[in-house]
């Protein structure tokens, strides 16, 4: 279980916000493999106040896609503190603010990890948040620093959070410079477990129920978050939530289930986005069977399909390579 302000969470494992892939249909998919709380993609928190389209597109969602966050990038403590409360308005149960989008046309305006380098700014924003919304929680999700490795940078920022009344925190254990190299640092996030008390969430690497264990043992976290985990293998949240409650982990996926898995989210992908499917459904597929041996003709395959159609049958018709003895 995990608490955050007033929502409690069945599952300490959550799922991460990114952009282009967790759409509705990944959702949907997670969901029924044992996700409970999961985020639409990121929007910007200017494109919700000018009332763009294609933002109030990406929140779209279900009944059964609940309970949801949104997670806002903004660039002004104004924008910011408006969008916030339309999202509460909308109707998402947690509103998190990005504070670790590494990209350069965010931070170069000052947005994403730019504002971890920026305390008092940070506090701009943190206040107006909080204080634009009755009830809802105000999350913050970041990365350990800017440029410095050591921690320091969260540390600083995971104070003023807590004292602007930001509800839990998401520490990612990489710089933006880092990117995505090496390895997560566990037991920096830890040091900012320590520093507050309101409920952190450790995130990077995990890929099993092994690697969510040392997450949650050596940073002493309060939850975890998966990312790339997720990608084509929705049945990681049930594998992490097992392991950290103590439960022997269950079987993984045979080919048949991960086969009627992505055959069923090929059908979402089409019900809600029958015009990007074709195009989106090539990599939702590739991804599915990126741990699997020998299926590197399947995805080349997968790749020169000229329509959707022609991707069903292709993962319809396919079938492990059998290992024949001479
Ligand atoms: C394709 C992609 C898109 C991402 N988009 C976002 C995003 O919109 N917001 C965010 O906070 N993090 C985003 N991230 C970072 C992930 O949420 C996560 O923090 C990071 O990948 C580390 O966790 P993992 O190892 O479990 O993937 C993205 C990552 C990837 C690979």
């Amino acid at each position: 279980m995990l608490k955050i302000k007033s929502l409690c969470l069945p599952s300490a494992v959550i799922q991460s916000p990114m952009s282009g892939w967790t759409d509705l249909p990944f959702r949907r998919v997670a969901r029924e493999k044992g996700l409970s709380f999961a985020f639409v993609e990121m929007i910007l928190a200017d494109a919700v106040v000018a009332g763009s389209e294609r933002t109030l597109e990406m929140m779209r969602s279900s009944p059964a896609d609940r309970p949801l966050g949104v997670q806002m990038v903004g660039y002004t403590p104004e924008s910011l503190s408006r969008a916030a409360g339309m999202m509460e308005a909308a109707g998402f149960d947690l509103i998190d603010l990005n504070l670790g989008c590494p990209v350069k046309k965010v931070t170069c305006k000052g947005g994403g990890s730019a504002i971890l380098k920026e305390p008092d700014k940070a506090r701009a924003i943190f206040s107006g948040m909080v204080s634009s919304v009755n009830k809802v929680p105000i999350t913050v999700k970041m990365r350990l620093g800017y440029d410095d490795p050591s921690g320091q940078e969260a540390l600083r920022i995971a104070g003023i959070a807590e004292e602007c009344g930001i509800s839990a925190l998401t520490v990612h254990g990489r710089t933006r410079r880092q990117g995505y190299s090496g390895m997560a640092d566990y037991e920096a996030i830890g040091r900012i477990k320590k520093a507050v008390r309101i409920p952190v969430i450790g995130n990077g690497d995990v890929t099993d129920g092994r690697s969510a264990q040392r997450l949650m043992e050596v940073s002493g976290c309060d939850g975890i978050m998966i990312g790339r985990g997720g990608v084509g293998y929705p049945w990681i949240y049930r594998e992490a939530a097992a392991v950290l409650e103590g439960r022997p982990a269950p079987a993984a996926p045979g080919f048949q289930e991960i086969k009627s898995t992505l055959l069923r989210h090929l059908e979402l992908q089409l019900f809600h986005t029958p015009v990007q499917a074709h195009f989106l459904m090539r990599r939702i597929a590739c991804s599915y069977f990126k741990r699997m041996a020998g299926a590197g003709e399947f995805r080349d395959r997968i790749n020169d399909a000229g329509s959707i159609e022609e991707i069903r049958d292709i993962i319809e018709l396919f079938e492990p390579a059998v290992c024949r003895t001479p």
